[in-house]
């Protein structure tokens, strides 16, 4: 079992719409996937319709008996299971910081997992906190969603500097995200980007079918697979699958 993590330190640059549609596109690719929700806001959740977890959310990333296998719920799609967040993971730093060993906990979490899912995806809150700074350490990969724009780009470095002083060994996978090639600027900075060899080659384009994913409440490629959102989502996967199982 693959676990990776949507995070930046940046928000509102397309990490939850990511972490849906790649967790749908790994489905349909026959990987039996967890999407784990663990931002307050519960977007994820909200896209794929799973109601917010009334009792557990807390305890299944900190309590060692509860387990998180237990409270995953499936979704409408093959493959695609789901945890959804609840509005109290804003106390999870808390929680987090009142067990003893927050990383060995979650990596036991993880590791858990491993019998019934090929990969956990989580889609992480934009903070710079214990919670981001335990998933970095534990898991394999860490997605990076750049705007091309000066201060999106500005957060990959911070993200890289936090994951090589926190990390132990994740990947950071950066890629483009809500690219409008109409603009000069995401033009430019694109290029500037993609010179850089850690960066996926996929860009997902800006597109008002991923704005629409919050009335549909469905990953693009559910509701409009032929649109160039939802192709790139699935190239984006395949990229992600070639780095990180080789
Ligand atoms: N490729 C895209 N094209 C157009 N709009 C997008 C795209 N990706 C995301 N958005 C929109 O941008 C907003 C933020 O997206 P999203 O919630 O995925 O970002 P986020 O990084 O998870 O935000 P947060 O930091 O608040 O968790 C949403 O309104 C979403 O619909
Ligand atoms: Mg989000």
């Amino acid at each position: 079992m693959k676990s990776i993590a949507v995070w930046t330190v940046k928000g509102g640059v397309g990490k939850t719409s990511a972490a849906v549609n790649l967790a749908h596109a790994a489905a349909a690719d026959g990987v039996r996937t967890l999407l784990w929700d663990l931002d307050p806001q519960g977007a994820a959740s909200f896209y794929l319709r799973i109601p917010a977890m009334t009792d557990g959310a807390v305890e299944s990333v900190t309590k060692r008996s509860v387990d998180p296998a237990k409270l995953a719920q499936p979704t409408e799609f093959d493959n695609l299971s789901m945890l959804a967040a609840d509005f109290a993971f804003r106390h999870l730093d808390l929680a987090l910081g009142a067990s003893r060993k927050p990383r060995k906990r979650f990596a036991a979490k993880l590791a858990g997992l491993a019998e019934t899912y090929d990969l956990v995806l989580l889609d992480c809150p934009p903070s710079v906190s214990l919670v981001s700074e335990t998933v970095v350490k534990t898991v394999d990969a860490i997605l990076v969603p750049v705007i091309p724009s000066t201060l999106s780009m500005r957060t990959l470095h911070q993200v890289r500097a936090f994951v090589a002083d926190h990390g132990r060994g994740a990947a950071v996978l950066p890629f483009l995200s809500m690219v409008d090639l109409r603009k000069r600027m995401h033009n430019e900075l694109s290029l500037a980007c993609l010179a850089d060899p850690a960066f996926l080659t996929t860009a997902i384009p800006s597109a008002s079918v991923v704005e629409k994913m919050g009335v549909t409440r469905a990953p693009v490629a559910a509701t409009l697979p032929s649109q160039p959102a939802a192709r790139a989502f699935a190239a984006l996967w395949r990229e992600i699958r070639e780095r990180v199982w080789g």
